[in-house]
C-alpha cells in the first residue's frame, strides 16, 4: 500500500541494483515508477534478499511513454550503468523538476556530466556495497548485505529530510560529508582490478597467482598516485593503491568484477568512466596514464570484438 505522506521515486535503470532499490521501496510503502527502455510483460519485481522471497508489486512506465505523458518527476533515482546516464537522462529530462532530487547510485565518475546536464537538481550521489543480480527482467537476487554510502555532489550534509525518504529498513544507508573523495577512493580499487580480470579473464582472486597482473597492478598504482599529485589532492586521505587493492582482491577472491561479467555478456563495460576517466583527467593536467591508457585499448579491443560479431 502507498503511503501519501511518502512521496514517489522514479527508477531509472532498474537493472540489478535499481530493482532491488525499487523492491525495499515498495515494501517501505512508498510510490515507485519503475523506468525502462521497453515494456515488460509483468509489473511483479521476485526479490530473493537471502532469507525470503518477495513478489512485489511495481508500476512500470516505458522511456517514451514517460516522455510523451510529460508527467514531473520530483524524486529520481538513476541506476543505469555510467556510460548509458547521459543519453537517458537527456531523453528525460523535460520531465525532472528544476528542484528535483537525484540520487545516482553507480560506479564511474559520470557525476560532473549529470549536474551539467541538470544544473540545478539536488543531486546526490550513492556508492554501494551492495551485490545484486538478476536472474531474469523481472528477478532480483540481494547476494551480498553492504552498505551505501550517500552524499551530496556539492559535499553539503545530507538532510535528515532526504534520509527519512530512503528505504532505511531494508539497506544500510550511511550519510558522508565528503563523498567526491569517497568516488575517487572506489574509482582507485575499480581501476586496479577490473581491467586485468577483463584482460586475465579472471575471477579477482586469481590475479594474485599471475605474476604479471600484479606487477600491472604495481604499475597502474603508482601511475595513479602521481595523478593525485598532480590534482593536489592530499596523499593522506588515500591507502597505497596497490595495498588496498591486494586487500580487496583477497576479500573478493571469489567475485566475478562488474566489468568481467558485462563482457562476458557482450555488453558494453563502464571503462570510460574508470580508467578511461583518470587518462582523460592525466591528458588535461599533462600527467600522461600510459597504464591506465593500455588497460582501456585492451577492454575496447574486447568489446569491439564482440560487437564486430553480432
Ligand atoms: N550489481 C551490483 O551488485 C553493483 C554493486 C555495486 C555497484 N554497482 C553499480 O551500479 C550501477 C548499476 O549496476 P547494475 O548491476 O544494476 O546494472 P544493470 O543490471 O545492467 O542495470 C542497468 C539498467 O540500466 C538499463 N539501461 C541500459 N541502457 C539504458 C538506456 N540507454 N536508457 C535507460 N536505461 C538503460 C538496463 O535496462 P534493461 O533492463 O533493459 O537491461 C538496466 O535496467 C553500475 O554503475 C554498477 O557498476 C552494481
Amino acid at each position: 500500500m502507498n503511503d501519501p505522506q511518502k512521496p514517489t521515486w522514479y527508477i531509472l535503470g532498474p537493472g540489478a541494483i535499481g530493482s532491488l532499490w525499487a523492491s525495499y521501496f515498495r515494501l517501505s510503502n512508498f510510490h515507485v515508477v519503475l523506468v525502462t527502455q521497453s515494456a515488460r510483460d509483468s509489473n511483479t519485481i521476485f526479490l530473493d534478499d537471502g532469507y525470503t522471497q518477495h513478489a512485489v508489486d511495481i508500476e512500470q512506465i516505458t522511456l517514451a511513454q514517460l516522455v510523451e505523458s510529460k508527467q514531473p518527476i520530483h524524486n529520481l533515482l538513476v541506476t543505469t550503468k555510467a556510460q548509458h546516464t547521459i543519453s537517458a537522462l537527456k531523453l528525460i529530462k523535460p520531465c525532472v523538476t528544476e528542484d528535483a532530487t537525484l540520487l545516482v547510485i553507480q560506479n564511474g565518475m559520470a557525476t560532473k556530466d549529470i549536474q551539467s546536464l541538470l544544473p540545478k537538481v539536488q543531486l546526490t550521489v550513492g556508492i554501494t556495497t551492495d551485490g545484486a543480480y538478476r536472474t531474469d527482467s523481472c528477478s532480483v537476487v540481494h547476494a551480498g548485505k553492504g552498505v551505501t554510502t550517500i552524499g551530496n555532489y556539492k559535499n553539503t550534509a545530507i538532510s535528515d529530510e532526504l534520509l527519512a525518504q530512503l528505504p532505511n529498513n531494508y539497506l544500510h544507508i550511511e550519510p558522508c560529508d565528503n563523498i567526491e573523495l569517497r568516488q575517487w577512493k572506489k574509482l582507485t580499487i575499480n581501476c586496479l582490478i577490473n581491467g586485468l580480470t577483463v584482460i586475465y579473464d579472471c575471477k579477482n582472486g586469481d590475479l594474485l597467482g599471475i605474476p604479471r597482473a600484479m606487477e600491472e597492478m604495481n604499475a597502474l598504482s603508482i601511475e595513479i598516485t602521481q595523478l593525485y599529485q598532480a590534482l593536489n589532492f592530499n596523499l593522506q586521505d588515500f591507502e597505497n593503491p596497490y595495498q588496498q587493492a591486494l586487500r580487496t582482491i583477497t576479500t573478493t577472491a571469489n567475485n566475478y568484477s562488474s566489468m568481467y561479467q558485462d563482457i562476458h555478456q557482450h555488453r558494453k563495460t563502464e571503462i570510460d568512466y574508470i580508467n578511461g576517466y583518470l587518462v582523460e583527467k592525466g591528458r588535461q593536467l599533462n600527467s600522461p596514464c600510459p597504464e591506465n591508457s593500455r588497460i582501456v585499448k585492451a577492454v575496447k579491443a574486447l568489446e569491439a570484438a564482440f560487437q564486430d560479431n553480432e
